[in-house]
């Protein structure tokens, strides 16, 4: 059974009411009922966590190592500030897709830096809740190509 860590990072505990333009009206409570469903489906278990602090997710992303196989981050606003979560996912080398609902690139300037871009698999952006799906699909797909894990 391949074990996956879902990460949330800030404000996205909001997501339904929070810019509903821009993010969609799903919940996030809905997003991992979905991603739960989809994982059982390809033989795979999920866990989640939704955390406004940096080092929460920095500790769950070290808690990760020898529970998990992969993960799948939303980091939310520190996608494009965190060095220390880009270190975490360095540190415990796990196989990483990052996700977002909203297609960085068509927005601020800002938002098109990723720190965690450059230690992820790939990074899916834009299909809203449909991003995560697809992450953990592609991050599925690419687990179950391992030799040591098929
Ligand atoms: C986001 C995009 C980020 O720029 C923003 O800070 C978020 C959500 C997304 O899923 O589209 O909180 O990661």
């Amino acid at each position: 059974m391949l074990k996956i860590l879902v990460l949330h990072g800030p404000n996205l505990n909001l997501l339904g009411q929070r810019e509903p333009g821009i993010y969609g009206t799903t919940t996030l409570a809905t997003i991992d009922a979905l991603l739960t469903q989809e994982a059982t489906l390809v033989g795979a278990e999920v866990t989640t966590l939704q955390s406004n602090h940096e080092g929460i997710l920095v500790d769950g992303i070290h808690n990760a190592l020898g529970q998990c196989h992969g993960l799948v981050i939303n980091a939310g606003a520190y996608t494009h500030t965190s060095v220390a979560l880009r270190d975490a996912i360095a540190a415990v080398n796990l196989p990483t897709v990052e996700v977002h609902l909203s297609n960085l690139y068509k927005r601020e300037p800002f938002r098109h830096h990723s720190h965690i871009a450059p230690v992820a698999l790939g990074q899916i952006s834009g299909f809203g809740a449909d991003s995560y799906v697809l992450g953990l699909h592609a991050l599925v797909r690419y687990l179950r190509a391992q030799p040591d894990l098929a």
